[in-house]
């Protein structure tokens, strides 16, 4: 018979504050929107409003769950991997959430909700998201990963770049004019596939610096390639608004900002100052 385990207990049983602190921590967003909905904040469209949270939400955990591997190599934090699972459930929470309230908006139709996302393409898109997440939830028990095998269940979990990429996809076809929001989320799924095919082939350091550098740049060109083909905008004025003072701060700013933080990071936990040899003896 197995035994359930609380969220914040370590395989042995024991108490993990660092489960305990990131199981309480994905509560937040979902209390902060329901406090908001109940004082009227999110007026004159509250479910509107809260599909929109969760959607947000459900896509950054998706990259937070991505950032955990990284994260325990850079900040020489080996334990963050006890929490990689309990970011993904969350995802899939808020993603399930999100659906539950755009059936509300559509005053529990189901037959209408079947039918938008079979004829809307971003829905269509949102929906295989939302399957594709709750597989891995699925299979992601302790018991479903001994049945599936290490390499099996790891090959199956790397279905999770795919479905990043979906749940980016939908938030851009979604997206009206400005799509400031998708190409963040954008920018830090691809410093995370670059240092995931990086750190495979460079040292920390350099892998680290190379999916800072590429991750910005190759979001400034996505984010162009966007605005051209959707809005017809000249591609180089796009470009170019990455380096204009009156259009700043621009998402290329931000992910800057949060790659050299992630770069100090790495700096502060892996240096290891070399002592001489006068102060060894
Ligand atoms: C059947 C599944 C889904 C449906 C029906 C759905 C529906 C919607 C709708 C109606 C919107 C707002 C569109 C508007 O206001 O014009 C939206 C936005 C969004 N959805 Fe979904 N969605 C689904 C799945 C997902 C999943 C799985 C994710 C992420 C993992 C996601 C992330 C988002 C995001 C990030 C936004 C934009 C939020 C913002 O603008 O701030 N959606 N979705």
């Amino acid at each position: 018979m197995p035994v359930l385990k609380a969220p914040w207990s370590e395989r042995n049983g024991r108490f993990s504050p660092l489960k305990a602190i990131v199981f309480a921590a994905l509560f937040a967003p979902a209390i902060y929107i329901l406090w908001r909905f109940a004082s009227g904040a999110l007026q004159p469209k509250p479910v509107t409003e809260m599909i929109h949270h969760t959607g947000d939400w459900a896509a950054r955990l998706i990259l937070l769950s991505l950032l955990v591997t990284p994260l325990r190599k850079l900040g020489a934090w080996p334990k963050l991997i006890a929490v990689r699972r309990m970011v993904g459930v969350a995802a899939f929470a808020y993603a399930f959430a999100h659906l539950s309230l755009y059936v509300v908006d559509q005053s529990f139709n189901l037959v209408h909700v079947g039918a938008e996302i079979a004829l809307r393409f971003y829905l269509t898109i949102g929906f295989v998201t939302l399957l594709g997440l709750g597989a891995l939830t699925a299979t992601s028990t302790d018991a479903m990963i001994r049945r599936l095998g290490g390499p099996r269940w790891n090959r199956l979990h790397k279905l999770i770049y795919l479905i990043a990429a979906l749940a980016l996809f939908h938030y851009y076809l979604q997206s009206k004019a400005d799509v400031s929001g998708a190409v963040l989320l954008t920018g830090f799924y691809l410093m995370l596939m670059v240092y995931r095919f990086a750190i495979k082939r460079l040292p920390l350091w350099s892998a680290a610096l190379a999916s800072v550098a590429l991750g910005v740049s190759l979001t400034a060109l996505l984010e162009a390639t966007w605005y051209t083909f959707r809005r017809h905008y000249p591609f180089w004025d796009v470009l170019g608004a990455n380096f204009d003072a009156e259009m700043f701060p621009r998402p290329t700013f931000y992910l800057a900002l949060v790659g050299a933080a992630a770069i100090l990071v790495m700096v502060a936990r892996n240096y290891r100052p070399r002592l001489s040899l006068a102060a060894a003896e």
